[in-house]
C-alpha cells in the first residue's frame, strides 16, 4: 500500500469514548489544564525575556523548556479536545504521524536541554569561579541548537519509518493520541526497525542522559556537602533544586511509561497515567520555576508593581 492511499484510509483514536458519561468531565479538566499549561509557559517565557536579572544561561535553558511545553501540549491535546466535544474520533494517518514526530521530538530535545542544564548546575556550582568563562552565550547557543537538532534528526527517522509501513484500512487505537506503540501494533509491515531505534534511544536519550545527569549531581552534592554554613548550602541547594524536581518528574512519568511493556489489561491505566505526563507535567513545570524562584518571583512582582503603578 503506498502512502496516498493510507492517508485516505480511516483511523480512530478511541480517547476515552468507552466513558460515556465522562466526556463532559474529560473535555473540561483537559481544555482547564491544556489552557493552564499554555499561560503558565508563555507566562514563565515572557517574564525571562522582559527581566535582564534573569538573562542567565539557566533562564535562557529555561525559555527552550517553556517553548517545548507549549509544542508538545498542543499537538495532542486540541485534537483531544476536538474528539471528545463531538465524538467524532477519526484521525488522518498524516496527523496521526505528526502527532509522533513532535511528541518525539519535544521528547528528545526536552532530555537533551534538561541534560545541558545540569552541566551549567554543575559548572555554576562546583567551579563558581569559571562560570562565566565556560557558561559563555555562544556556549548555551550551542547546547542548545545541538539539543534541536538531534531532537528533530531523530523524530524525522521515526516518521520516515512510520510512514513507509503499511496499516489496516481500518483500525482504532485505544488511546487519546497517537502513541507509537499503539500505532505500531496496528501495522501490518515489519517494524523492527522501529523497535530497533526505539531501543538505541532508550539507551542514547534514557540512560545515557540520566547518567550524565546523575553524574552533575554527584558532584553538585558532595560541593554542597563542603560548605560550611547551613545558609550557605541551603542557597546553593535552592539555585538547583528546581531544576532537580523538573528531571526527576520527566524521568519518573515519561520515561518508565515508555519503557514498560504494553499489556491489553493495563491499556486504560496506560491512558489514565499518559495523562499525567501530557496535560499535568508541562502545566508544573512553569509553576515549579516560578514559585520556588525567588528571583522569578521578585521579577514578577517588579512588573506587577510597574503595571499598576
Ligand atoms: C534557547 O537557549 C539558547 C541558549 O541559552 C538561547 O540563546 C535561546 O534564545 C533560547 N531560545 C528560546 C526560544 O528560548
Amino acid at each position: 500500500m503506498d502512502q496516498t492511499s493510507a492517508l485516505q484510509n480511516e483511523l480512530h483514536l478511541l480517547a476515552f469514548s468507552k466513558y460515556p458519561t465522562f466526556q463532559l468531565v474529560v473535555f473540561i479538566s483537559v481544555l482547564f489544564m491544556y489552557l493552564l499549561s499554555i499561560a503558565g509557559n508563555v507566562f514563565v517565557f515572557i517574564t525571562v525575556l522582559q527581566t535582564p536579572q534573569l538573562h542567565t544561561p539557566m533562564y535562557f535553558f529555561l525559555c527552550n523548556l517553556t517553548v517545548l511545553d507549549v509544542l508538545y501540549v498542543s499537538v495532542i491535546l486540541p485534537k483531544l479536545l476536538v474528539i471528545t466535544f463531538t465524538g467524532d474520533t477519526r484521525i488522518t494517518y498524516l496527523g496521526c504521524f505528526t502527532q509522533i514526530f513532535f511528541y518525539v521530538f519535544s521528547i528528545g530535545t526536552e532530555v537533551c536541554l534538561l541534560t545541558s542544564m545540569a552541566y551549567d548546575r554543575y559548572v555554576a556550582i562546583c567551579i563558581p569561579l569559571r562560570y562565566f568563562v565556560i557558561m559563555k552565550r555562544s556556549t548555551c547557543l550551542i547546547f542548545s541548537m545541538f539539543c534541536w537538532i538531534i531532537g528533530t534528526f531523530n523524530s524525522l527517522m521515526y516518521y520516515l519509518l512510520i510512514s513507509k509501513l503499511s496499516f489496516p484500512s481500518f483500525s482504532e487505537i485505544n488511546h487519546f493520541f497517537c502513541h507509537m506503540k499503539s500505532v505500531l501494533s496496528i501495522a501490518c509491515s515489519d517494524s523492527t526497525s522501529i523497535s530497533n531505534l526505539i531501543t538505541a534511544d532508550g539507551f542514547l536519550f534514557g540512560l545515557v542522559t540520566l547518567i550524565l545527569i546523575l553524574t552533575s549531581y554527584m558532584y553538585i552534592i558532595s560541593t554542597i556537602l563542603k560548605i560550611l554554613t547551613s545558609s550557605g548550602r541551603r542557597k546553593t541547594f535552592t539555585s538547583c533544586s528546581s531544576h532537580l524536581i523538573i528531571v526527576m518528574l520527566f524521568f519518573f512519568t515519561s520515561l518508565f511509561l515508555n519503557m514498560k511493556a504494553e499489556s491489553k489489561c493495563s491499556q486504560e491505566w496506560d491512558k489514565a497515567f499518559s495523562m499525567v505526563y501530557i496535560a499535568v507535567v508541562p502545566m508544573l513545570n512553569p509553576l515549579i520555576y516560578s514559585l520556588r524562584n525567588k528571583e522569578v518571583l521578585d521579577a514578577v512582582k517588579k512588573s506587577m508593581k510597574n503595571t499598576v503603578m
